[in-house]
């Protein structure tokens, strides 16, 4: 992959349009390629997806007002991913979820942009708390996220069901 010069360049983070399906597509499974280890979803089971499928998914997201999908582009290309959701019983919480910057552009401050974003829309529509799951181990993660002020709750939960990776849950508190 052709290396990308981002040092001086600002990041931009915006949320996905419905009509951008392709380019969320794109961006997830080169996640789930790239960090397996990472994601609960296997790049096996996204894969299959049909083109309906995706933009269907995407349409929700970017109509449903309880959605977030953001991509984060440097210089011009799309270089992350997070998705950030209401949560179905608790219309307090949102969750985050899909966090992915490309290698070529870790360490440059992309996922604090992507979750300045998120917290900043969670915060507007009087969310109180934030939340996610990572993988025990997945220590830039977990810094990213105790950097903005997330907790490890104590909580911990199979990856996905009868998978012996485990995931920490973390927490930020939103209000005040
Ligand atoms: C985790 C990930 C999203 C970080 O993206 P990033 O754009 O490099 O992160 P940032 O540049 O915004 O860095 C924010 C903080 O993360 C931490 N961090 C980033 N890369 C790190 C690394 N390689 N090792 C340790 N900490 C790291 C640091 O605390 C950093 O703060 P600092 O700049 O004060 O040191 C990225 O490495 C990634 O996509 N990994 C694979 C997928 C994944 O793990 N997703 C998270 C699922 S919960």
């Amino acid at each position: 992959m052709r290396a990308l010069d981002v040092q001086d360049a600002l990041v931009a983070v915006r949320m996905l349009a419905a009509h951008e399906w392709p380019l969320y597509r794109d961006l997830r499974l080169r996640a789930l390629a790239e960090a397996p280890a990472a994601f609960g979803s296997t790049l096996a089971e996204e894969a299959a997806r049909s083109d309906t499928d995706w933009a269907w998914r995407l349409n929700l997201g970017a109509t449903s007002g309880r959605d977030l999908p953001l991509v984060a582009v440097v210089a011009g290309t799309a270089v992350g991913l997070a998705w950030t959701k209401v949560d179905a019983g608790d219309p307090l919480r949102v969750n985050l979820f899909q966090v992915w910057v490309a290698p070529q552009a870790r360490g440059l401050g992309v996922a604090g942009a992507l979750l300045d974003a998120a917290l900043a829309w969670a915060r507007g529509r009087g969310a109180s708390t934030m939340q996610l799951g990572v993988v025990c181990g997945n220590e830039a993660a977990r810094r990213l996220y105790e950097r903005a002020g997330f907790r490890a709750t104590g909580e911990t939960e199979p990856q996905r069901p009868g998978s012996a990776r485990m995931e920490q849950m973390m927490r930020l508190e939103l209000s005040g």
